[in-house]
């Protein structure tokens, strides 16, 4: 038998299936309406995309490298929600004979990020019409979900809640404020982030849930296949933000220096760090919760693993 003193917070999961229900939109008849995603404005806003720190950039240079990152952005969305998927659906089997509003909960979480993987698949044609040919995104989402998936689920609800809390914060800080962005890309964030707001809530849930089961051998085990497991992310940034820098480079029309090339991809990793790591790492809330659900000795273990990543 597992440790079983956990109690289910019923109401919690009740108040994301009575939001769900209430927020729930459809991807063309309220989210895309006919429109296009125009091409005369930036996609990223620049306290995600770092363009301000490239100033030998012109600023329709600047533009279309937030629109690279941007597509990007869009894909690595679409990319870790196939393993958030599967993990919640696995977690969900707990609830299957119990309580019933959680299993409603993620269930509606499971449909939503199915939905979400089809809008960005929709954004990645959509970007992808509008651009020059030779653009590549890199990782394969099943690879990644393979490996993800082969890690402690105290750990991918870890990581799971880091991201969701960091859309979060992207949206709110980033991308609702700035006034350059274009309208559609900014309201696909917009109705995203509305479903990602009982995400991450239930991410919490789940993760104090998975944590209470857990022997203090298993979660110091957990501890390690999360440092793993950014190890892994900051793989994906590296080989993304390499591969953007080599196609803004192709097609932005003339040739730049050594030196200027060399700075584009240091600041896009520095960007795609920001942006997937460093942020939800900063983000308080998830701070609190990993040193709720941690040792000290265990937060300096993280610590150490995420230095040469934060710097
Ligand atoms: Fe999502
Ligand atoms: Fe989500």
């Amino acid at each position: 038998m597992q440790q079983q003193s956990y109690q289910i917070e019923t109401n919690r999961y009740a108040k994301c299936v009575e939001v769900s229900k209430r927020i729930r939109w459809d991807i063309d008849t309220d989210l895309i309406r006919g429109r296009q995603i125009d091409f005369g404005h930036k996609f990223l806003p620049d306290g995600l995309s770092l363009i301000h720190e490239l100033d030998f950039l012109s600023g329709e240079e600047q533009r279309l490298l937030s629109q690279i990152q941007g597509r990007s952005y869009a894909n690595i969305f679409g990319l870790v929600e196939r393993f958030i998927n599967a993990k919640v659906l696995e977690v969900s089997r707990d609830h299957w004979l119990g309580d019933q509003t959680a299993l409603e909960a993620l269930i509606r979480f499971s449909d939503e990020e199915l939905k979400h993987q089809e809008m960005f698949r929709r954004v990645e044609r959509m970007i992808g019409d509008g651009q020059p040919e030779g653009y590549r995104f890199l990782p394969d989402p099943n690879e990644v979900a393979l490996a993800v998936l082969s890690k402690s689920t105290w750990a991918v609800l870890a990581l799971t809640c880091h991201i969701e809390l960091f859309t979060q914060a992207h949206y709110k800080q980033s991308i609702a404020p700035d006034p350059e962005l274009s309208d559609l890309f900014k309201d696909i964030f917009l109705y995203h982030w509305r479903e990602e707001s009982q995400h991450a809530i239930l991410d919490e849930l789940e993760w104090g849930r998975e944590h209470a089961r857990l022997s203090e051998v298993e979660r110091d085990q957990a501890v390690d296949d999360l440092i793993d497991l950014v190890a892994a992310v900051d793989g994906i940034v590296q080989l993304q933000s390499g591969a953007d820098a080599e196609y803004f480079v192709r097609i932005c029309g003339r040739s730049l220096d050594e030196g200027q090339v060399q700075r584009l991809r240091d600041v896009l990793l520095k960007a795609y760090r920001w942006q997937y790591i460093v942020s939800g790492v900063q983000e308080p809330r998830f701070s609190a919760l990993l040193g709720e659900l941690t040792t000290e000795a265990q937060r300096e273990r993280i610590g150490k693993a995420l230095a040469p990543i934060l710097q």
